[in-house]
């Protein structure tokens, strides 16, 4: 989708859609100029009709009456509730609709808007182009059809960066979507670290990939164990970004199952095809590593994704194997479908010690307890450091994408230790699972600041998720945008 600003005057301007906002109580849509008194009466009479309510959509054509073939009248909600979010539910539903109706292009009008100019832009990019994806790689009959985008504005040289910014950050997104999307049959983990490769030499980012010899002799019991069981072998893919000397990095890990059956413990066959998204964590550090290399932001960064499939067989791993994962401590397993924990553990405590890493984030769709606890549209936040949780949530407010912390305290880290080994890989029963597994992971961690996100329910769209316009159908590339934000802020 290409998008530009321009200061066109709305009523002069030539297009298939001329699209405006108006808030609830508002008979005259936000930057709306005088026109022809009959048109007006009917913009008029639109906004009443539509009452402004969050994500309506009136369209009115012209007959010759402006340059504009129709003019779009989208309710933004009540006029003191204006924010990112709202801006980017609508401006996607607009988007969606013009792809609809067939259009080229289409316009959006964001003078007057109450959140500046900077913001609404980011918010109109952000929409449109995340709802315009959509995952037809296996379809002959494509159905995204892409139309671009003129934001008029009065000022159009103060957004342009702007512009650029969302747009890079919505590829972000997407490129994160398109590779989460796939069917586990075209993405085994030696797929995914082939896709890894190809980010890694397009966007000058250095990429290592450990194979599964290495990853035994090195000691990474835990990718080992849970990968023995399927030919499609393990692979560990490292990102190194540089954007700043002689900085410490900020480690992002991410887990990447191709598919988990759950091994031994094996899964009911009910949604057990959802669980090609169980590699959601490791392509979201995918999109992230690829929007902050294009951005050419000043931070430097390592990605780390541990890809296994976790499969039963006779090779596999059993519940009651003991197993020692890479920093030295044991784990008993006692499910072998709570395999993300073991790899994450290797990947995380491998960070620490090769990088000194100033902070370490992971993603992870650990948990279907966190979706009990918090549903699908809120992810978990567990973190060992409340400076990094404050800077995430404001992030969060940012983006859109919500987050929830949860607790973990030491009553937590006794409930996995075992009998026979250092720790277990599950708790007690389905006490607090999103907890536990995180204080599985913390036993890798030891001091540095760490955030844990738990993305079982927000990774991608399932039967409790909100319906929102720029998260089509499939995975959501939830993260992305909030570590990039994160990563910009000072
Ligand atoms: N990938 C799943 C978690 C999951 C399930 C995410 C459903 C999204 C939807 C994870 O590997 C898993 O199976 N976890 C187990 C852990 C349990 C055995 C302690 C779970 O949540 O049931
Ligand atoms: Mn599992
Ligand atoms: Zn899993």
């Amino acid at each position: 989708m290409i998008v530009r600003a321009e200061n066109t005057e709305p009523i002069k301007k030539k297009t298939q859609a001329l699209c405006y906002f108006v808030a609830e109580k508002q008979d005259t849509p936000f930057g709306f100029s005088k026109i022809d008194h009959r048109l007006a009466a009917a913009v008029k009479q639109a906004c009443r009709e539509i009452k402004g309510k969050l994500g309506s959509i009136s369209i009115i054509h012209t007959h010759g009456m402006i340059p504009a073939q129709r003019i779009v009248i989208a309710g933004l909600g009540p006029k003191d509730k204006i924010t990112h979010e709202s801006i980017r539910l609508v401006s996607g539903k607009i988007a969606k609709k013009s792809s609809e109706l067939g259009l080229d292009e289409f316009c959006i009008v964001s003078n007057n808007l109450p959140l500046g100019t900077k913001t609404a832009a980011s918010a109109i990019v952000e929409g449109s182009s995340l709802s315009l994806y959509s995952f037809d790689k296996y379809k002959k009959e494509k159905k995204s059809r892409q139309p671009n985008l003129t934001i008029l504005v009065s000022d159009p040289t103060k957004i342009s960066d702007i512009i650029t910014r969302a747009q890079t950050v919505s590829d972000g997104v997407i490129y994160t979507r398109s590779i989460a999307n796939l069917p586990p049959n075209d993405c085994s983990p030696a797929q995914l670290a082939s896709f890894a490769k190809s980010l890694a030499a397009k966007n000058k980012v250095k990429c290592t990939i450990l194979s599964k010899s290495e990853l035994k002799k090195k000691g990474f019991g835990g990718i080992s164990a849970v990968g023995q069981g399927s030919k499609n072998e393990p692979k560990l893919i490292i990102f190194e970004y540089n954007g700043k000397r002689g900085e410490r990095p900020t480690v992002l890990v991410g887990k990447a199952v191709t598919f988990d059956t759950g091994g031994i413990s094996i899964k009911p066959a009910d949604k057990m095809d959802e669980m090609k998204f169980d590699k959601c964590g490791g392509c979201t550090v995918f999109g992230i590593i690829k929007a902050a290399s294009e951005l050419k932001l000043p931070v430097n960064l390592v990605g780390i994704v541990p890809s296994v499939e976790n499969m039963p067989g006779g090779e596999s791993y059993r519940p009651g194997d003991i197993i020692r994962l890479y920093n030295g401590k044991t784990a008993e397993i006692l499910n072998t479908d709570a395999e993300g924990r073991l790899i994450l553990f290797d990947a995380l405590s491998y960070g620490i010690k090769t990088y000194k890493p100033k902070e370490i984030i992971d993603f992870a769709t650990l948990t279907g307890a966190c979706i009990v606890a918090l549903g699908s549209n809120v992810a978990g936040l567990i973190s060992n450091n409340p400076r990094l949780t404050e800077k995430l949530k404001q992030s969060s407010e940012k983006t859109g994408e919500d987050i929830w912390q949860l607790p973990l305290n030491d009553d937590y880290m006794e409930m996995i230790k075992s009998d026979y080994a250092d720790i277990k890989n599950v708790g007690a029963g389905r006490a607090a699972g999103t907890i536990t597994a995180a204080a599985f992971l913390a036993n890798a961690i030891e001091n540095t600041p760490w955030a844990h996100f738990d993305i079982a329910g927000t990774a991608w769209i399932q039967g409790g998720s909100k319906d929102k316009s720029y998260n089509p159908k499939g995975a959501t590339g939830f993260g992305v945008r909030l570590i990039l934000d994160y990563l910009s802020s000072p």
